[in-house]
Formats: C-alpha cells, structure tokens, sequence
C-alpha cells in the first residue's frame, strides 16, 4: 500500500490550522467537537496546537457500510455539551459525499450556536453528492479510497500512523 498523506505532514496541517483557528477565535471559548470514529486521532493531534482556551465534545454518526455510501445518517451519540450561543468547530475525518457534514449543519444549526466551522483532514470534493464546504481543509485529494490514522474499511487501518490509499492486493 502507498502512503498518501505521512505523519509528519498530518502534524503540520495540524499545526496550520490550530494556528488559524486559535486566532479566529482568540477570547472566545469554542467547543471543539471529534466526530466519532475517524476523525479521532485527527482532533487530538489538532487540538494539541490550539492555543486558546477550549473544550472537547464527541458526537458519532454513520452513513457508511463497506467502501459504499448509504446516503442516509444516523446518529449513534450525541453531543454532551449544551450548544446553544457557542462558537462550535467539528473535526472530520474526510468529506466525501458530504451527507455527513450537510446533515450535521441542519441537525447542530437547529439548536442556535453562535457560529458552526467544519474543519476536515482531506476532502474528495469530485464525490459531492449534496452541498457541503468546509472551511477548513488538510488536503483535497483525488476520488481514492483510503485508510489510516483513523480511516478504516469495516473498522480495520484506523490504527496505522500515516495515510495510505487503500488497494485490494
Ligand atoms: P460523507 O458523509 O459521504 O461525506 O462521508 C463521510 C464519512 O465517510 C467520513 O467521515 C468517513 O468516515 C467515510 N469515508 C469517506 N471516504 C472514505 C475513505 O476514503 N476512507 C475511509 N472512510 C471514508
């Protein structure tokens, strides 16, 4: 298998974005929200550069079954944190078809936080089935498959270090 994104460039995207979102929200005290599973080990190398004063919260929701898209969300935790008048940043893993970032805005938007900002590792922006930008991205990469550092194919790869694109031999 290829590594497509290593660790060492994971740490640096990490460390631009933390930069950028702690200057954005520099006096504020933002939630900062790890979408279950994937994006775990992204929100935790994330928030170790983030320089202001925040709190963690975890939600999980699934759309997938194998490589496929079922198109339809469901949402298997929810958030701890009451939302309402909060600046809320949500870490994913990857944006892909982008039900899960879509339907995320319409279900967190309706209980009125003060600001919604996605942030995403990588973004397939030629899978879109459905609009859906976030405002902050690692890498925008090509219609592949991949695994690791919190990518999995049927739960298995989340635990390797860097990213590869995933090929069936
Ligand atoms: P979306 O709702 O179709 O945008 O997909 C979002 C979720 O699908 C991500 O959070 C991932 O868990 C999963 N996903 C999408 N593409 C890949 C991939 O290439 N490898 C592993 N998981 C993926």
């Amino acid at each position: 298998m290829k590594v497509l994104i290593s660790n060492e460039e994971i740490v640096e995207i990490s460390k631009k974005i933390g930069a950028k979102l702690s200057e954005k929200f520099a006096g504020k005290f933002p939630v900062v929200v790890c979408v279950l599973k994937g994006a775990a080990p992204f929100h935790a190398e994330l928030v170790k550069h983030i320089s202001i004063d925040m709190e963690v919260d975890y939600i999980q929701v699934s759309s997938y079954i194998g490589k496929e898209s079922t198109g339809v969300i469901t949402f298997k935790k929810d958030l701890e944190v009451d939302i309402t008048g909060r600046d809320v940043i949500i870490v994913e893993d990857i944006v892909d078809t982008g039900t899960t970032l879509n339907a995320l805005t319409t279900e967190l938007s309706k209980r009125n936080p003060n600001s919604l900002t996605f942030v995403s590792l990588l973004d397939k922006p030629s899978r879109r089935k459905m609009e859906a930008k976030a405002d902050y991205v690692g890498k925008t990469i090509d219609d592949l498959f991949v695994i690791g550092f919190g990518l999995d194919l049927d739960q298995k790869y989340r635990n390797l270090k860097d990213v590869y694109i995933y090929d069936e031999d």
